[in-house]
């Protein structure tokens, strides 16, 4: 196993990957140190090379660092201590960039040629699956065809109304913000995810697009004193695991 240039063995892989997983804790109080631009871009660069969904990469990220929006998102935030931090990336979750997004995947492809096989895909399936069509007509034309197909055959149902289209991009971008929180911690930064804010006054405040769904607002910082309220709880493995 490689780790940049470094080779480790697999035992001491996944030794750093336990010790970075359990260190990070949801930190309520951060100083004021700013977090540098290199850090907050190469942690983004890890976000974003979370898997997602036919690899639409449907999330985009508002990076708040101006002292005067992050007052202001303090009280969007309802006045939570976290959100005081010196540093606020608001994670978004995109319903409406998929089409783009099939267009950016040829153009981006990372060889000199776009094997036949992913053009037809990102030229046909791909935009059938995801346009649901002005109100969701489309998804609801959708719906009776696959359920038809699928009395042959296992087939895709979802995403197949908007309802399922916003599923379908906080499903991915839950996972982009899980690499960003990880990558923060692993540079020594605190982070907090907050879904406890106004998403109307947040619309105030930043310029959300219409189709984003912000997920979580993230705070990050280096911790202060009494940073994490309490200890860590998580329930058995047991409540939450079956084995077959
Ligand atoms: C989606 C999501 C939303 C959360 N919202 C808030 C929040 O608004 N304020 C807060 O202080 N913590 C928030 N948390 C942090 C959780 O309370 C915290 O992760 C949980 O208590 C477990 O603690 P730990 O992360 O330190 O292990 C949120 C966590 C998640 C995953």
């Amino acid at each position: 196993m490689s780790v940049g240039s470094i080779a480790l063995p697999m035992a001491e892989t996944s030794e750093l990957f336990r010790t970075l997983v359990e260190s990070r804790r949801a930190v309520r109080r951060f100083t004021a140190d700013e977090v540098p631009e290199d850090v907050i871009r190469a942690c983004l660069e890890l976000a974003v090379l979370a898997p997602s969904s036919c690899n639409l990469q449907p999330w985009s990220f508002q990076v708040v660092r101006d002292p005067a929006l992050l007052q202001k998102l303090h009280p969007v935030c309802l006045g939570q201590s976290a959100a005081k931090a010196p540093l606020i990336v608001v994670v978004l979750a995109r319903t409406g960039t998929w089409k783009q997004a099939c267009a950016d995947v040829l153009q981006f492809w990372p060889e000199p040629a776009v094997p036949p096989a992913v053009e037809r895909f990102y030229t046909g399936p791909a935009l059938f699956q995801y346009n649901q069509g002005w109100l969701g007509w489309r998804g609801l034309l959708k719906r009776p065809l696959l359920w038809l197909i699928g009395l042959r055959r296992a087939v895709m149902r979802a995403p197949s109304s908007p309802q399922q289209m916003r599923l379908w991009a906080v499903k991915s971008t839950a996972l982009a913000a899980q690499n960003l929180m990880l990558a923060f911690q692993s540079h020594g930064y605190s982070t907090c995810p907050m879904e406890g804010f106004d998403e109307q006054r947040l619309k105030r405040v930043l310029p959300i697009p219409n189709d984003a769904i912000p997920i979580m607002l993230l705070a990050v910082g280096l911790p202060a004193e009494r940073a994490v309220y309490n200890p860590r709880l998580r329930f058995p493995l047991e409540h939450s695991v079956s084995w077959h």
